[in-house]
């Protein structure tokens, strides 16, 4: 199969970490857990956490994008178009996208969120894939930025162990022939699914109320063993056909970053796709699950590693609340 020739690249990465570091033991202090359990079940062994008073969604997503830019040698004023993904909009309007605009002073860019859970960032990627091969701008900037403490249920032990906060983003631009970038796009999603993973109350359907208060339906829920089963499969699946598209196999890949949300997923992602562990980029165990920020950090993290260089085939696959899914395969 003739292999697809990129239309759009990543031109710089970039990311943001709070420096809070909250381990395991630390969690084991206020809840009925332990460490031995979290890592067990899900290779996480710390979590960086903003504190209240600390950096919102569109801060810690234009800390992300401002590194970005800087490498990629681009000014503020040259994003066409600015692509934000969160499930944790600092405020409910406007977008989280147009508070980070003003902080960046990307002031020329049309600025936007979308809301695909984990599957932010790949999400994010195709569209600025689509727009600019559209010929309707030349530069784009993706962040997926998410203060997931702001929305867990700190008194649910089986959700909130498994969540961190962070930011990510990539500066996109057209290839211009060069051969490099975005090979092959694959999203999907599933709305039958979407009571797997859920925040039930305070939106429109059950505005905030005493009631949603005192429930605390206002926060995540979750079916954890649904969602797992259900990750591998589409993961696996996703990866499998964004391969194919790419016209390239699993040998062909020098390392695959997946969603982190647990090494247990991660493992079995890996080995459907036929990937061995040792190309697979894990850092679960630092952060936890940064929802869609967790392709972007894992990107810039491998990167910087040396373990994704000029040439290097990419995989990236995510799956999260919606369902959503997907997977793309990148020559770097
Ligand atoms: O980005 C996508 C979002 N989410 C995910 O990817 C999560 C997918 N799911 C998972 O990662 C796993 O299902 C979990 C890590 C959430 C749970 O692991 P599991 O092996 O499926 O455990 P479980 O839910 O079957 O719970 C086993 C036991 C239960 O006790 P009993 O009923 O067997 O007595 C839980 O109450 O572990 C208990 N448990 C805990 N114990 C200590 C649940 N949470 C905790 C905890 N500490 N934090």
């Amino acid at each position: 199969m003739k292999k697809p020739t990129p239309l759009v690249e990543i031109a710089a990465m970039g990311r943001y970490l709070p420096d809070n570091i909250v381990t395991n033991d630390d969690l084991a202090q206020g809840m009925d857990t332990s460490d031995e359990w979290i890592f067990s079940r899900t290779g996480i062994r710390e979590r960086r956490i903003s504190p209240p008073e600390g950096l919102g969604a569109a801060a810690m997503g234009a800390a992300a994008a401002r590194q970005a830019m800087q490498r990629a040698g681009i000014e503020p004023g040259e994003v066409d178009i600015l692509i934000l993904s969160t499930a944790t909009p600092d405020r409910w309007l406007p977008s989280t996208a147009c508070d980070a605009q003003a902080l960046l002073g990307c002031t020329n860019a049309v600025a936007f969120d979308i809301m695909a859970a984990c599957s932010g960032f790949i999400y994010g990627l195709s569209m600025a894939e689509g727009y600019l091969a559209a010929g309707r701008g030349e530069i784009a900037l993706v962040i997926s930025t998410e203060k997931m403490s702001s929305i867990v249920d700190w008194e649910d032990r089986t959700t909130s162990v498994l969540f961190g906060d962070g930011a990510g983003a990539a500066v996109v631009r057209l290839a211009n022939g060069a051969n490099r970038g975005i090979l092959s796009s694959h999203l999907r999603s599933d709305g039958n699914l979407a009571d797997l993973l859920n925040r039930p109350g305070g939106g429109a359907q059950h505005p905030m109320s005493q009631a949603v208060l005192d429930d605390r339906s206002y926060l995540v829920r979750m079916n954890g063993r649904e969602i797992f089963k259900n990750a591998v499969r589409s993961m696996a699946d996703a990866c499998e056909r964004a391969l194919a598209q790419a016209g390239l196999t699993a040998d062909d890949i020098d390392l695959l970053v997946p969603h982190q949300a647990n090494i247990r997923i991660i493992e079995a992602t890996a080995k459907y796709a036929g990937i061995p562990m040792d190309k697979v980029y894990v850092n679960v165990d630092r952060y936890g699950n940064m929802s869609s920020a967790t392709v972007p950090v894992a990107l810039d993290e491998a990167v910087e590693q040396g373990l994704i260089r000029p040439g290097s085939h990419v995989l990236i696959v995510a799956f999260g609340a919606g369902l959503t899914w997907g997977a793309m395969a990148l020559r770097w």
